[in-house]
């Protein structure tokens, strides 16, 4: 109860996040010049037609990167959005399937387009498993007997989340924007959902300039470097 009116009483910061947050972990971002759609068809890997054409070479693709996974740890930038928390009640917006929020320590997170640790069934999405290590194989059952699929919202697939995340973000008090090209919609459409009078801030190396939201600062800098900054800055005021 007494946690619950805390967080009644504290701001709500919302933060929106893509690749470029885990980059520094050693994560390949998607559309940077060495990143994973430079080396991967999307149209091969990370769409529903690609599974029904090449199961194997999609399982492998997400075998690949979940092996990645457990040999990254978070950054400076995950365990700053943690920090937040001890004045805000922070609620975290990813794009990112990676697990590197939750090992930061934030405790509310979002995932919009999925989560590389887990499988679903293929006759019923509703049937979700954690993977036990990182090798998903051709073969592997759901309780209803159909093939397990990476729980990956590929390219041309709704996007369930997406509500919830337009909700939130319409109630937030400060709203960043961390390591994202801003070009996969409905994710880049959220900043929509803010109220205009609503501090923004978007931390980007690569930040464009010609979102015209109001009150958005853009910081054009690494995520590792900005985001503890204007975190001690918040946590000061
Ligand atoms: N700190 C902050 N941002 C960084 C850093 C860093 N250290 N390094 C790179 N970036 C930025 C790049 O400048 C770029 O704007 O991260 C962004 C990465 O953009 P994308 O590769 O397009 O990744 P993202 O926006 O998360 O992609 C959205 O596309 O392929 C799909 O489903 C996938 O969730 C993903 C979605």
């Amino acid at each position: 109860m007494i946690t619950f009116v805390k967080i009644m009483l504290m701001k709500k910061i919302v933060v929106l996040t893509g690749a470029g947050i885990s980059a520094e972990s050693g994560i390949k971002t998607f559309r940077d010049s060495d990143g994973l759609w430079e080396e991967y068809r999307i149209e091969d890997v990370a769409t529903y037609d690609a599974w029904q054409r090449n199961q194997e070479l999609v399982i492998e693709f997400y075998n690949q990167r979940r092996k990645q996974l457990l040999e990254v740890e978070p950054n400076a930038a995950h365990y700053a959005l943690a920090k937040l928390e001890a004045r805000f009640d922070v609620q975290i917006i990813t794009q990112n399937v990676d697990d590197l929020h939750e090992r930061g320590g934030s405790s509310k997170i979002l995932h919009l387009h999925g989560e590389l640790k887990k499988v679903r069934s293929t006759v019923d999405e509703n049937l979700i498993y954690t993977l036990k290590g990182w090798e998903l194989k051709k073969g592997d059952l759901c309780e209803k007997g159909s093939q397990l699929r990476p729980h990956i919202v590929w390219f041309g697939e709704d996007v369930p989340m997406i509500i919830p995340a337009a909700e939130l973000s319409a109630q937030a008090d400060i709203f960043m924007v961390v390591g994202t090209s801003m070009n996969v919609y409905p994710a880049a459409g959220l900043l929509n959902y803010v109220p205009a009078n609503v501090p923004k801030y978007f931390i980007d190396p690569n930040a464009k300039d010609f979102y015209n939201a109001r009150n958005l600062m853009i910081i054009k800098e690494k995520a590792g470097i900005a985001l503890p900054e204007l975190v001690e800055k918040l946590l000061a005021e």
